[in-house]
């Protein structure tokens, strides 16, 4: 075990499943989402779809990793079943195509941190031509990648564990600040109105699509990542309850971000549709308008904070492949970071040139009936987070329920949860997995892919 490294469980497992789930998907991608999503709608289809079919996945995979103490591939094997490696292999594949995009933006977060620090506020207004710049976003990116392997091939406990214990509640305090400075702005409420107020007719089967896989790339469910996680988590630990409380702290600091940031933009006059950009190009106008000093220390300590969020969430990326090729195919664990680390890296050189450097990567793709193109890192988003990951989320489901079957699943869950035969959680779980997940994401992906890829119009 000691060569698996891996989390103390000292420090409790909650807290390391949440640093991987509160990252840049809260802070970054989760307002831009509900932005290009048409506002309120969208967050009202995200809190759904978190704790109508997200939360039961997080149940499944938790147990699954508590009971197998292994990584996603080994994990199907162990519990006999391996023609599901499959599975294990494919979550562990997607994992890897996230954290190839998604140590670029880490890269631009930790790019922010200098930039704030050097008092470069302007830095909003030229936010194309920061990614476009090719060896600076890359320099950055490879400092973060270089960040991430040092962390996992220690082995994950300790510091990392301790810091974000201190400094998450840092951000939290933060966000709120911002929120109580926004609301005294000019038009603020007109910002909170757009966040607030549903108007449904936004809701079509892209916008479906979309808060389905923030769902789902938010609680970093789907490929097996928690399953890692959940194979560091005691037996006299109340699963259900970890994954309501992981699963509340994620969707609320989502929340508080999409409360500080919709005042600001409308403040501002800028246009809620600004995609990737959004809070890259709105917040350095908000820490500006704070003035000098005080602009210097809140913009840097903001984006300093939010790097460390994405270096959680890096690090549980990486944590998954790595297990995997330490405890299957016995290679030495730093060995396998490195390898591991560089493939990615390889990997999301064409996101890093999709933000402007190479046109044929930011224009890659139009898909039918759409009126502008879709650039690739945005294009992997779509197939990685809102396809593959809800995929896993039927198949991890499907296995729990008709594979391992019900009464296994409850006897993982009665360990730390004595009461929990015949309570609300046992039906709320077994409703979940036996026929809402399967079934709701199945139609959902089935639509939203018909839709997105092919053109079809279904409604
Ligand atoms: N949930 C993280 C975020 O919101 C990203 C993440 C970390 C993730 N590990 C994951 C997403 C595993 C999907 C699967 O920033």
């Amino acid at each position: 075990m000691a060569q698996r490294g891996g989390f103390s469980n000292r420090l409790g497992f909650v807290l390391a499943a949440a640093g991987s789930a509160v990252g840049l998907g809260n802070i970054w991608k989760f307002p831009f989402e509900v932005g290009q999503g048409g506002g309120a709608a969208f967050v009202a289809m995200y809190l759904l779809f978190c704790f109508i079919l997200a939360f039961p996945v997080m149940v499944t995979e938790i147990a699954i990793g508590r009971k197998t103490q292994l990584n996603p591939a080994g994990a199907y094997t162990a519990l006999g079943y391996r023609k599901w490696r499959g599975l294990g292999v494919l979550g562990i594949l997607c994992g890897t195509l996230i954290l190839s995009y998604y140590n670029v933006v880490a890269g631009w977060a930790f790019g922010y941190f200098v930039e704030m620090i050097l008092g470069n506020f302007d830095i909003g207004t030229r936010f194309g031509e920061f990614t476009r710049d090719i060896t600076t976003v890359g320099g950055y990116a490879i400092v973060f990648m270089l960040f991430t392997i040092f962390i996992v091939s220690r082995g994950v406990s300790g510091g990392i564990e301790k810091a974000a214990k201190i400094l998450m509640p840092t951000l939290i305090a933060m966000i709120i600040g911002l929120v109580i400075y926004a609301m005294t702005l000019p038009n603020a409420m007109k910002g909170i109105e757009f966040y607030l107020v549903p108007d449904f007719s936004e809701i079509n089967l892209k916008t479906i699509r979309s808060a389905l896989g923030q769902a789902f790339f938010s609680l970093s469910l789907g490929m097996g990542a928690i399953i890692t996680y959940g194979s560091y988590v005691d037996k006299n630990e109340n699963i259900v309850a970890s994954a309501a409380l992981i699963t509340l702290a994620d969707v609320g600091i989502a929340f508080l971000a999409g409360l500080m940031l919709f005042p600001f933009v409308f403040s501002q006059g800028l246009d809620t549709n600004g995609g990737a950009g959004l809070i890259f190009i709105t917040l350095p106008g908000v820490f500006e308008s704070l003035g000098g000093h005080l602009g210097v220390i809140i913009g840097g300590a903001f984006f300093l904070l939010l790097s460390f969020a994405a270096l959680t969430s890096t690090v549980s990326l990486l944590e998954v492949p790595v297990s995997y090729a330490v405890d299957e195919h016995r290679v030495e664990r730093k060995k396998a970071v490195l390898l591991v680390a560089v493939i990615v890296f390889i990997i999301g050189i064409p996101s890093l040139m999709a933000n402007g450097y190479s046109k044929i990567l930011t224009n890659f793709i139009t898909y039918i009936g759409a009126e502008s193109p879709t650039d690739f890192m945005t294009f992997v988003g779509h197939i990685a987070n809102d396809t593959f990951l809800p995929v896993g989320g039927i198949l991890i489901t499907m296995f729990a329920a008709y594979v391992w079957k019900k009464e296994n699943l409850n006897r993982e869950l009665e360990a730390g949860y004595p009461n929990f035969k015949g309570s609300f959680a046992e039906k709320y779980v077994d409703l979940g997995i036996r026929i809402i997940c399967p079934l709701v994401l199945s139609i959902l992906v089935i639509m939203s892919v018909l839709e997105t890829f092919f053109g079809v119009e279904l409604f």
